[in-house]
């Protein structure tokens, strides 16, 4: 074999769901190992680049890298989130591509779609939050917003909540909480839906699992919605009122220092001075390790915040990209055949 040949494999994101990689199992074990990587400093996770087309949309594309030491791949994530793309043009706001390197010879090992495990990632994080936060025996679940967040995150919740039995979803309009039902029910042909008719209350009032995932920037989740012994996913930014995390016995982040710094609800208290430090009980990373305990009675009400954390994107990548190698699923591209000045046809090619 030619030493200078750099080859990947491309994987579309019909080989990825062909492979078997749409599995939540796969993708809550893949998180709970990145988030066990990174507490022990196995991770490097460098800021993320910005570039920010329009302040007023937030329509952007970001770089998101992080590499694993222990597994020696480094990985990017290059997503786009065009949050008008589904009022505008009918289809998803978020787009992205995932490029796995070696860190031998530092050379590419696959290029991927980035869209489903992006998904995944975050509602195996409110489903890992769950795991540990919900009371075993839930059997409704509550949606205020009916798009890709919302869709992924039942199936997630379901996963690691069996008996839930009724999901109940409201959004800004009716046409997509029925394009929901009509998606979901083809996956969870056992559960019962009911839609909301863009009426919050109805969605959410005495539900046993909420889950907030919208555009929105307004207080929609009310505080005497959520009863005691409920477990509320927070996902998009300012979604519910102040007295909903102040009313909780825990509050759960993904990460409190990222999200400290960001537009969500918690961080908008924590600028406020209305929530501190103290007010936090845990990172989910306390969870996993055991550091602290999760639910501990009945009747607690717990909030739990994912302001998102790209390594765990690269983690549950990973974990793709290898199920795809085992079923031998995806093409084989040859970057370079071989090194630039080994090319027997360069004479010909090159202007000089
Ligand atoms: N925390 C994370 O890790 C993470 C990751 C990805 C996306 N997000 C955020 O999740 C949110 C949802 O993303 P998506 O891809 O599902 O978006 P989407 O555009 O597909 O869906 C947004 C939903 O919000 C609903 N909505 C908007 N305004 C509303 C209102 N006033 N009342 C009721 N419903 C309303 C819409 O009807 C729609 O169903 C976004 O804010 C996004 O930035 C968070």
């Amino acid at each position: 074999m030619n030493k200078g040949k750099i080859s990947f494999t491309y994987l579309s994101q019909q080989d990825l769901l062909k492979s078997g990689c749409f599995d939540m199992k796969m993708a809550l074990s893949a998180t709970e190992k990145g988030l066990i990587a990174y507490s022990n400093n196995e991770v490097l996770f460098p800021e993320k680049i910005v570039q920010i087309f329009n302040q007023e949309t937030q329509e952007r594309i970001n770089c998101l890298p992080a590499t694993f030491l222990s597994e020696k791949i480094c990985g990017v994530k290059w997503v786009s989130v065009f949050p008008l793309n589904p009022m505008k043009y009918g289809v998803q706001n978020l787009s992205a591509t995932i490029v796995l390197s070696e860190i031998e010879k530092g050379y590419p090992i696959a290029v991927m779609d980035g869209t489903l495990c992006s998904n995944i990632r975050v509602a195996a994080m409110g489903a890992l939050a769950a795991k540990y936060l919900a009371r075993k025996d839930s059997r409704s679940i509550g949606f205020i917003g009916a798009g890709e967040q919302a869709k992924m995150h039942l199936i997630g919740m379901k996963s690691v909540l069996p008996g839930l039995e009724e999901c109940r979803v409201s959004a800004k309009n009716e046409h997509e909480e029925d394009a929901f039902v009509e998606e979901m029910s083809r996956l969870l042909p056992e559960m019962k839906f009911v839609v909301a008719r863009t009426n919050g209350r109805i969605a959410m009032e005495g539900a046993d699992v909420l889950v907030t995932a919208t555009s929105a920037q307004a207080p929609l989740l009310k505080a005497v919605w959520m009863k005691p012994g409920a477990f509320y996913s927070h996902i998009g930014g300012w979604e519910d009122e102040y007295g909903v995390a102040r009313q909780c016995d825990k509050i759960v982040c993904d990460d409190w220092e990222t999200v400290k710094h960001r537009t969500q609800t918690i961080s908008r208290m924590y600028k406020d001075g209305e929530l501190n430090d103290e007010n936090i009980y845990a990172n989910i990373v306390d969870l996993v390790t055991g550091k602290k305990k999760g639910r501990e009675n009945e009747d607690e009400r717990i909030y739990f915040n994912a302001v998102g954390l790209s390594y765990v994107d690269i983690s549950i990548a990973m974990a793709m990209y290898n199920r795809a190698i085992e079923f031998n699923i995806g093409q084989n591209l040859d970057l370079q055949e071989q090194m630039i000045f080994q090319n027997q046809m360069l004479t010909q090619w090159v202007k000089l």
